[in-house]
């Protein structure tokens, strides 16, 4: 495929409408899964925060200060780092889950932090929260057994994954340079795939009226 300078990519991406007619701007957290300082996972969520605005603001967490879950550790107080993530779902409109995938599974710290915010049980941030995942690999398989790994544990926290087709990102090493994402056309199917989350939050909003 011919690759774009990232002008032409930036005024293709305007020509993607978030599908739901409101200017409302929602709140999303935007979770990575990986730690590394050249996390793929980390790079695709702060470029989505840039393309997605305004119509969604995305606030990028990453977990290196969510200690190992012990649940004699998990009551009053509680661990400030651990607090804080949940405070910081909790305050969001909705959650955005960017991870690659390990082993055929996912990563050990975003599976550890889950396990943090999955309490109170059934009573957790995550109850009825609004949430997409994009999973993605080096490989072109995309990371996609992590990615329904993700949904499971989602789902037994009560969460509300957002139909939709999966966005599973293979090969992401080919299409991330300088801090810019060069597939033009992935990064519209994220940026719709985006839009229905948004579209999920602010039909829930106008439910509650
Ligand atoms: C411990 C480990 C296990 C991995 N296992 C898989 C795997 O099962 N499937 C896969 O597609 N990639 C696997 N990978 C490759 C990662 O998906 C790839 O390195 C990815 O870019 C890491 O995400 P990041 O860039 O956000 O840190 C593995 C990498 C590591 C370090």
């Amino acid at each position: 495929m011919e690759k774009l300078n990232m002008r032409e990519i930036t005024s293709e991406i305007e020509k993607v409408d978030m599908q739901n007619t409101t200017n409302e701007t929602v709140k999303i957290v935007g979770i990575s899964g990986s730690l590394r300082q050249g996390s793929f996972s980390t790079a695709l969520l702060k470029i989505l925060a840039e393309k997605a605005l305004p119509a969604i603001e995305i606030r990028v967490v990453t977990l290196e200060d969510i200690p190992l879950y012990n649940a004699d550790l998990d009551g009053e107080p509680e661990i400030p780092a651990v607090a804080a993530f949940k405070r910081i779902i909790a305050e969001s409109d909705g959650v955005l889950i960017a991870t690659p995938e390990y082993n055929h599974g996912i990563p050990g710290v975003l599976k550890n932090a889950l396990d943090w915010a999955s309490r109170p049980v059934f009573e957790s941030c995550f109850k009825y929260k609004p949430a997409s995942i994009i999973s993605s690999s080096l490989a072109f398989t995309g990371g996609v057994r992590a990615q329904y790994q993700l949904r499971e544990t989602l789902i037994s926290m009560h969460a509300h994954l957002v139909m939709g087709p999966e966005v599973v990102v293979g090969g992401i090493h080919t299409s991330l340079a300088d801090a810019a994402y060069t597939d033009e056309k992935g990064l519209e199917f994220m940026l719709k795939s985006l839009g229905r989350l948004r579209d999920e939050i602010i039909g829930r909003s106008l439910h509650a009226v």
